[in-house]
């Protein structure tokens, strides 16, 4: 999927996920960007929208971009920050945002404002970068994890209900599987560089395959055969 489709993709399932989302709601965008979004939402659906956003050179090509698409009377574009949102209390049925609340150091704030201006009942639809809740952030750098399992995750795993039998740890057996690619990688590097390989790519490979050394040093990363079995 191109990256235009693979756009319009994450709106369309974000209005999926929105129950009742018709001519009589208001949606407010935080961090808006050029307002491409809320003119699919407010084009497929005829809700009314506000964009709020800090950049007026974005607002202004936003505000242009809906007078060309005649959605000009149903979008306000307004300039402001979502730490302080320029909005009653209880006057939007939906808060919308993509990619935008990383950009603030008040998160907490923001959703203070999120819930402060939207009604009783209403929905936060929002994605967002973010850092894995773990001290691993190295390690999932590549190739691109979002979070790893633990030992102790899967043995609180009776929070799915199984019964864990077993939790063998080899550890040890990671490292050296690590270590072993990246000196395979280090050994085959002008091989691969001459079959096309990007040294930009290798090099981010080989750092990758360190850091994961380098965790398992110091007993960041576990790897063990487990046992579980569903309850009868
Ligand atoms: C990565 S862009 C995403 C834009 C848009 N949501 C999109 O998905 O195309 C982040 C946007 O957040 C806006 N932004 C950053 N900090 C903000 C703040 N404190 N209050 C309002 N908007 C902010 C930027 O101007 C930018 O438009």
């Amino acid at each position: 999927m191109r990256g235009r489709e693979a756009r319009a993709a994450t709106v369309d399932r974000m209005m999926a996920m929105l129950p009742d989302l018709g001519p009589d709601s208001r949606v407010l965008d935080i961090g808006a960007g050029y307002g491409g979004s809320m003119r699919r939402v407010v084009g497929r659906t005829g809700c009314t929208a506000t964009c709020l956003n800090i950049s007026e050179m974005q607002n202004d090509t936003n505000r242009a971009r809906n007078r060309q698409a005649k959605l000009g009377s149903r979008i306000s574009v307004v300039h402001g920050v979502f730490e302080n949102i320029p909005d009653p209390d209880s006057s939007h049925d939906v808060v919308w945002s993509q990619d935008a609340i990383l950009h603030s150091n008040q998160r907490d704030k923001v959703l203070a404002e999120v819930w402060r201006v939207l009604k009783p009942g209403g929905y936060l639809v929002f994605t967002d970068p973010m850092q894995a809740d773990d001290v691993l952030q190295p390690v999932y750098d590549r190739p691109h994890l979002k979070s790893l399992g633990s030992m102790r995750f899967y043995r609180e795993a009776q929070a799915l209900r199984f019964e864990v039998l077993a939790q063998e740890d080899m550890t040890g057996h990671l490292r050296t599987h690590y270590d072993r690619v990246r000196e395979e990688l280090t050994a085959s590097y002008d091989r691969l560089r001459e079959n096309g390989a990007s040294a930009a790519y290798l090099d981010r490979m080989t750092v990758g395959l360190e850091n994961r050394v380098k965790a398992a040093d110091v007993g960041h990363l576990a790897w063990a055969i487990q046992l579980f079995r569903k309850p009868k």
